[in-house]
Parts: structure tokens; C-alpha cells; sequence
């Protein structure tokens, strides 16, 4: 399968914090990858190199699909000035984009996106504050969908939302990557929520892969005592396990 990122031996430091520390990794075409770590063990970085929003200090990446990212936090990433509409639409006013979207398309697009993600199109006349944080991520997804990425990247889409309200989200999210195709890259600190997207994890420390492999292997036979303890000190797996889909989750 041609791989759509190639990262080598990838290192980023920022003054005397080296953030990656050489990271190998391929992403092919399909893929569904989660990658895990504790907290500054480098995997918002990564992303961002894979996205090119980071030059790394040292190593090689190639890239060749185009990608979108949904943040973390839809308050802080949807401009409360602009409409929903526009909000959605705007990935295609891009200079790259622009030709091939004219106004009328481009608000075409936005209606169906609205509509993938669960709003109504006519909800695309308010403003991101009329929302609640369920909606907004909603809000946030559909813009990331509208230019029809071949890659998505969420980088913790759940953890700013009321815990009531992943599972609705994790769900769509889940839906629009078989219907859309799209391949995966998700990064959360919820061991759980990998388990239930990514068919591949990635394990991250100090900026290092320390473990790699398909999610049950990983998280049925760790291999480090690192990824035991992230495993161990995740309260929601097992209460996942043990309620499975009633969790809200659907497989
Ligand atoms: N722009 C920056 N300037 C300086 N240091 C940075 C910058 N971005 C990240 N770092 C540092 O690089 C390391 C890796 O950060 P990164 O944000 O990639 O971690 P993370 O795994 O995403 O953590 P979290 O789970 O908390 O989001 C951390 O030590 C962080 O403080
Ligand atoms: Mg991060």
C-alpha cells in the first residue's frame, strides 16, 4: 500500500526541550491510527509535523495527501464573528480551492456537510455561541469535511466536551470516516477511545515511539511497562469492558 506520510528518525527541539526524538512512522491510505502518551511525551508535535504545521530540527517526512484537523477545543477554534456557514466553508476559499468553489458551491457544501454532521443547513445562518459543545465540534467536523480531506486528524476531539456528549461525537466521528473513507490519525489520552477507532496505535514517551502494533495486541499484550501503566490508569476502560456498547460506544 503506498504510504501517504513517511516520517524519518524526526526530531523537533524547541531551545532545550527536545519535543521528538526521532520518530519513524508510515501512514498509509485506510489507515486508522491512535497515538497515546502522557502528557508531553510529543504527540500534538507529531501531528503538527505530519501536517506541516512543524519543520522539524532534523530528519525526513514526505506527504502527499491533503489533510484537515479537528482541535480539541471548539471554543477557542471557531471564530464566534463569523456565521456557521461561513465558519464551515472557509477551508474552501483557500487560494488552492478557491477556483473550484465558487460562492454558490461553496454554499452547497456547507448545507451538506451540516447536514453529515447532524445540524440542519439553515442552522449555518447562527453563530458558533448558539451551540453547545457537542454542536460546535459538530460545527468543527464539517469544516474539516468540506473540502473532502483525504486524511483527518483529530488531536483529543473529545476531551474539552461534556463527558455526556463524546460518545454521540466519537460515534459521528466513526460513521464519517467508513462512509467518507477517510484514513485516521487521533490522538487522545483516553486509551479507551482509541481502543474503540484505531485499528493501530502508536505509543509515545519523550518524544519516542516506545511501542507500536494492532490496538488489541498492544492493549492485550503490552509489550513496556510504559504502556501497562497508561493501560492501568485509565479509568474508562474498565468500565468500557465491562458495559461495552451500553457505554454509549457503538462498535
Ligand atoms: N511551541 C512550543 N514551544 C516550546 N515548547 C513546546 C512547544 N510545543 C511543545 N513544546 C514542548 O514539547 C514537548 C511535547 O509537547 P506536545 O505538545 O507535543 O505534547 P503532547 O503529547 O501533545 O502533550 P498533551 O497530551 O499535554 O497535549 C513538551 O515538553 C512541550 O512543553
Ligand atoms: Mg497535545
Amino acid at each position: 500500500m503506498t504510504a501517504l506520510f513517511t516520517a524519518s528518525d524526526l526530531v523537533v527541539r524547541f531551545g532545550r526541550t527536545t519535543a521528538l526524538d526521532g520518530v519513524t512512522l508510515a501512514i498509509s491510505a485506510g489507515d486508522r491510527l491512535g497515538i497515546v502518551g502522557e502528557s508531553g511525551s510529543g504527540k500534538t508535535t507529531l501531528v503538527r509535523c505530519l501536517l506541516g504545521l512543524q519543520t522539524p530540527s532534523a530528519g525526513a517526512l514526505t506527504r502527499t495527501p491533503d489533510a484537515q484537523l479537528v482541535f480539541q477545543d471548539p471554543r477557542s477554534s471557531l471564530d464566534p464573528r463569523m456565521r456557521v456557514r461561513d465558519i464551515v466553508a472557509e477551508p474552501l476559499t483557500s487560494r488552492r480551492l478557491r477556483s473550484q468553489y465558487p460562492r454558490a458551491v461553496r454554499r452547497a457544501r456547507a448545507a451538506e456537510v451540516l447536514t453529515q454532521v447532524g445540524l440542519r443547513p439553515d442552522e449555518g445562518d447562527r453563530y458558533p455561541h448558539e451551540f453547545s459543545g457537542g454542536q460546535r465540534q459538530r460545527i468543527a467536523i464539517a469544516r474539516a469535511l468540506a473540502p473532502r480531506p483525504t486524511v483527518l486528524f483529530a488531536d483529543e476531539p473529545v476531551s474539552a466536551l461534556d463527558v455526556s456528549v463524546r460518545a454521540q461525537v466519537l460515534n459521528l466521528l466513526t460513521d464519517l470516516v467508513d462512509t467518507e473513507q477517510l484514513t485516521l490519525v487521533l490522538v487522545s489520552h483516553d486509551l479507551a477511545v482509541v481502543r474503540h477507532l484505531c485499528e493501530r496505535v502508536v505509543v509515545m514517551r519523550t518524544g519516542r515511539i516506545v511501542e507500536q502494533g494492532p490496538t488489541e495486541q498492544v492493549y492485550g499484550d503490552p509489550r513496556e511497562d510504559y504502556t501497562r501503566e497508561l493501560l492501568a490508569a485509565v479509568p474508562t476502560l474498565g468500565s468500557l469492558d465491562e458495559r461495552g456498547p451500553a457505554d454509549g460506544l457503538r462498535r
